[in-house]
């Protein structure tokens, strides 16, 4: 039926993953993949999006939140993730567009909640808050050894240094993996575990191959695709 079916609906997709994990080229991918078929594409990234939620991501990745605690910065997190969705994403949603995130409120579960710093039910009640019923559609886990994960990380900023937490230990990344997969264990319908270990190529067509089997093609387009 026109007007229905994967390329014509408002639909929130996001990508997670620790360091190194290749969102960022993913997600270009992903939407040079749709582009053409969809409505509309919007490429977006947490913390940020928003000139405001901009201006706290520098504040919070140069480490000046850091003496607030875990708790103080899943705050300003959640603060810079409301503007974000107030002003972007719901607004794009609405207009049937697609929404490519990289990170959002996972990321809030498992950096702030790595190290068992929070409270696992206090980070849930602030992401029900802060989220007010929004829900990614799709959540793409990217997966990949912290090691390999972090020499990548190194690699791709060269002689610049690390942020806040990249700056963060071998343990506190092989935590982070662990909290992105007992996310994507306890919900299944929402999260795709993607092995990002494997050639770029490799992951943008597992990552479109989920997308299509969550969104079947409605018969012409997959003509147009073919
Ligand atoms: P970014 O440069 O986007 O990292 P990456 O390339 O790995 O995605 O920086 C975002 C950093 O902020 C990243 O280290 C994860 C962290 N973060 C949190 O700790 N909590 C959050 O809620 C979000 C969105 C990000």
């Amino acid at each position: 039926m026109p007007g229905e079916g994967l390329l014509h609906n408002g639909r929130f997709i996001t990508f997670e993953g620790g360091e190194g994990a290749g969102k960022s080229t993913q997600i270009r991918r992903l939407a040079s993949a749709l582009r053409g078929h969809a409505r509309e594409i919007v490429v977006t990234r947490e913390p940020g999006g928003t000139p405001l939620a901009e201006k706290l991501r520098g504040f919070i990745l140069a480490g000046k939140a850091r003496d607030f605690g875990p708790f103080g910065e899943a705050l300003l997190f959640s603060a810079a993730r409301i503007d974000h969705i107030d002003r972007i994403i719901r607004p794009a949603l609405a207009r049937g567009a697609f929404v490519l995130c990289d990170r959002f409120a996972d990321s809030t579960r498992a950096y702030q909640g790595a190290r068992g710093g929070m409270d696992a039910g206090m980070l849930l009640a602030m992401e029900r808050v802060t989220l007010a019923g929004l829900r990614p559609d799709l959540t793409f886990i990217l997966d990949i050894a912290p090691e390999t994960g972090m020499a990548r990380a190194h690699a791709r900023r060269g002689a610049a240094g690390a942020d806040r937490f990249e700056a963060e230990g071998l343990a506190f990344h092989a935590e982070l993996r662990a909290k992105f997969l007992d996310i994507a264990r306890e919900e299944p319908e929402r999260c795709r575990v993607i092995d990002a270990s494997r050639p770029e190529a490799e992951v943008a067509r597992a990552i479109l191959a989920a997308c299509l089997e969550k969104w079947p093609l409605p018969e012409a387009e997959e003509k147009k695709w073919a």
